[in-house]
């Protein structure tokens, strides 16, 4: 197929890179050459989304079997993105989120839950709202076959937002590290790769249809996951659980603090429940956390630090004179 990425350079854009070209697809990107290199095998087009002459060039390279949009988060510009390729484009696969479901993150999400009201012309409002309304903008602005896939937290190499990356460089530095919560605590991280392979599966086989994107409830949990990072970092770090009740006395932030924990509250009960059931049916392939984690810490080991000079990594994480105070507070 011949497939254009809007965006590509950075994280789950990266991934639909990778594994496109890997299945003997060619691959356009459209970036405004900001966030990275791209990479090699790709036709690059450089331009920016929000720009109408830009967008006017970027569709008379086409035409295209897909258009996969990595990178829409407003309404309008996703619109216009749509309309500006309508005439020259087979499918749009659109990216969405589990936070464009209003019942995300207290209720368990199925295929049936409602999404935000959101208009498509919308131009500001919450990040999961928004995406709500980039999905009626696609689906007013594109004659073709819609794809609307919901990812919900995306780990993997590359990954930009400072989560599990922040997990590998705090576990990779050894000693006493403060683990979060119930170890037995269910997971449904999904890595990047794993969404861009169902992505183009579902282009591939010419479905169009909506899709609830995480691994299975208990694919893995929090214990799993941070002992094998301890592993596949050949780190000496032992994991201290520390209660919910303890870090919230001690103000760790929710969801940042220490990333991916929240407490178990009705606030963020359905997080981690997610009925990804037609996904894993209709082909969603998830591969294993030590595969997931092993391939992460082989990007970022061999990176500048990602971490700021407090040790965090795009606002997450939790300062070390946090940790100390709550270890003590755990051992006294
Ligand atoms: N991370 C999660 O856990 C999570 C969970 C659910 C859903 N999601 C969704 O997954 C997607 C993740 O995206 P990603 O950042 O990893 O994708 P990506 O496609 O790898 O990176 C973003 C791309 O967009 C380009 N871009 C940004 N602004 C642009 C503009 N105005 N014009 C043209 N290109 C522009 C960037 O390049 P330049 O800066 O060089 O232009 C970059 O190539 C998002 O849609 C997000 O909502 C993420």
């Amino acid at each position: 197929m011949r497939i254009l990425i809007l965006g590509g350079s950075r994280f789950l854009g990266r991934a639909f890179v990778t594994e496109a070209l890997a299945a003997g697809h060619q691959v356009t990107v459209f970036n405004r050459g900001r966030s990275g290199p791209d990479l090699p095998g790709v036709v690059a087009v450089r331009g920016d989304r929000e720009d109408p002459a830009d967008l006017a060039r970027l569709a008379a390279a086409g035409p295209w079997d897909a258009v996969v949009d990595t990178s829409g988060y407003v309404p309008k510009i996703v619109g216009d993105s749509a309309r500006a390729l309508a005439g020259g484009a087979e499918a749009y696969l659109f990216i969405s989120s589990l936070s464009a479901f209003t019942g995300f993150p207290a209720e368990r999400l199925d295929p049936g839950s409602p999404l935000f009201e959101c208009p498509p012309d919308a131009t500001e409002g919450e990040y999961g709202a928004l995406k709500a309304g980039c999905e009626r903008a696609v689906r007013q602005a594109f004659p073709g076959r819609v794809l609307i896939h919901y990812p919900g937290l995306i780990i993997g190499p590359h990954e930009n937002m400072g989560r599990q990356t922040w997990w590998l460089s705090r576990i990779a530095k050894g000693g006493d590290v403060l683990a979060p919560g119930d170890p037995d605590r269910r997971l449904q991280l999904i890595d990047a790769r794993d969404i861009a392979g169902f992505g183009l599966h579902c282009l591939e086989s010419g479905q169009d249809d909506a899709f609830l994107l995480a691994s299975e409830n208990g694919h893995t949990t929090f214990g799993q996951w941070l002992q094998t990072c301890v592993l596949e970092t050949g780190s000496n770090a032992r994991l201290v659980w520390a209660p919910d009740k303890v870090l919230l006395e001690n103000e760790v932030p929710v969801w940042s603090g220490l990333p991916l924990w929240t407490p178990l509250d009705d606030e963020s009960a359905g997080v981690w429940d997610t009925d990804v059931s037609r996904a894993i049916a209709a082909g969603l392939n998830c591969r294993p956390i030590g595969k997931t984690v092993r391939d992460t810490w082989a990007w970022q080991r061999d990176e500048p630090s990602l971490a700021d000079e407090d040790g965090r990594i795009h606002g997450h994480g939790l300062l070390p004179e946090i940790e100390q105070r709550v270890l003590a507070a755990l051992t006294n």
